[in-house]
């Protein structure tokens, strides 16, 4: 099959609480992007309860996926290939895009292609600077997963560090459930540490000069620990406390790894890049030591399909189909292979 820029892909995305789909032209071009949260069916629970999701994604799916294709003003017969994600994530909520994007493709007799969630993360920002400048280093921050990603081209990556435990959007949820500020926490605690004051507390920032790898979970009982020990303390000091440590070290060590590699692009992507401190502190440090920083829109740093069928539209060109006998691996990682502890196991 010829792919160019007039190939149009379905993308598909069910794994974890968005029900997501998109139509892309050509890679780069968004001819539709519709995203139906389920955050209100979770808030009561305080998390993602992976079969409410499953169930959810059921009774979504086929009306977003409906609604991407008449947004687009094609028909049906226009799509080329379907895109679905197939890893990492909860396995009930990945198996029904998979399902469904199976079936589509095998009904209207077009390619299937099996997506990497993380690496579909690392197009996103690409959707929105096509012309983005490589070699880029990516830091990938969401509810799962902390990495550092050394990106020389579209489909050309490899890892330089990640988190020893915790993903900062995990400590992020955490730690407004802790200071029962509001779900999600990411955007919870943003909001609360506008009003507070950074530097009231000096929480650590672990690891700070040892690599490129991180961890959150010594910083997240810290916390713990000094609400106990100060019960009066102003919960937005606390968050914004907490944000300022988080963020000092995602910087920084984002900005090593750039210096180390060479690279000329520094990108953000994933949930926690919709972080406010982040982004301004990514864009001043970055752009300060001479880096051209991406920061994707805040649609495009959350879950999308958007970025679903970009990733598929290049996977398709350069390795094409998958094949339909391809199942959903929850503890996929960004290599390819499968590792415990990601996104499918958190909640
Ligand atoms: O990539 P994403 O949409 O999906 C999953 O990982 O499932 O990321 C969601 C994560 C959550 O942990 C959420 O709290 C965090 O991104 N997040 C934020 C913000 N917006 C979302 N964290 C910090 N600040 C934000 N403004």
């Amino acid at each position: 099959m010829h792919i160019d820029n007039s190939t149009v892909v379905l993308g598909i995305e069910s794994s974890c609480d968005e029900t997501a789909a998109a139509i892309v032209m050509g890679g780069n071009d968004v001819l539709s992007s519709v995203v139906s949260s389920q955050i209100d069916i979770h808030a009561k629970f305080g998390g993602v309860v992976p079969e409410v999701a499953s169930r959810a994604h059921l009774e979504l799916m086929q009306p977003v996926i409906n609604e991407a294709i008449q947004l687009a003003g094609i028909g049906a017969e226009r799509i080329n290939a379907v895109a679905t994600t197939i890893g990492p994530g909860l396995i009930g909520a990945l198996l029904v895009g998979v399902s469904a994007g199976k079936a589509m493709a095998y009904g209207l007799g077009v390619p299937f292609i099996g997506v990497n969630h993380l690496e579909a993360h690392l197009y996103a920002a690409l959707l929105e600077e096509p012309h983005l400048p490589f070699p880029a280093v990516v830091l990938l921050v969401s509810g799962g997963n902390t990495l550092l990603v050394h990106m020389t081209a579209p489909g050309e990556y490899s890892l330089l560090g990640a988190t020893i435990d915790d993903a900062a959007g995990e400590a992020f949820d955490k730690i407004a459930r802790f200071l029962d500020i509001g779900y999600p926490g990411g955007p919870a605690i943003d909001a609360a540490a506008q009003l507070g004051n950074p530097q009231s507390i000096e929480f650590p920032r672990a690891m700070l000069h040892d690599g490129l790898d991180f961890s959150f979970s010594g910083l997240k009982t810290s916390v713990i620990n000094y609400v106990r020990k100060n019960p009066d303390v102003a919960s937005h000091d606390i968050a914004a406390s907490f944000q300022c440590a988080v963020v000092d070290v995602l910087v920084i060590k984002t900005l090593r790894a750039a210096q180390q590699v060479g690279a000329k692009s520094i990108v953000l992507g994933g949930g926690v890049a919709a972080n406010s401190l982040l982004r301004s502190e990514m864009q001043r440090v970055g752009s300060g030591a001479g880096f051209h920083v991406a920061l994707p829109s805040k649609a495009m740093c959350t879950d999308n399909a958007a970025m679903i069928a970009s990733a598929g539209w290049y996977r398709l060109r350069d390795h094409g189909p998958s094949g339909l006998d391809i199942g959903a691996i929850p503890h996929l990682s960004l290599t390819g292979s499968t590792v415990r502890g990601n996104r499918g196991e958190r909640k």
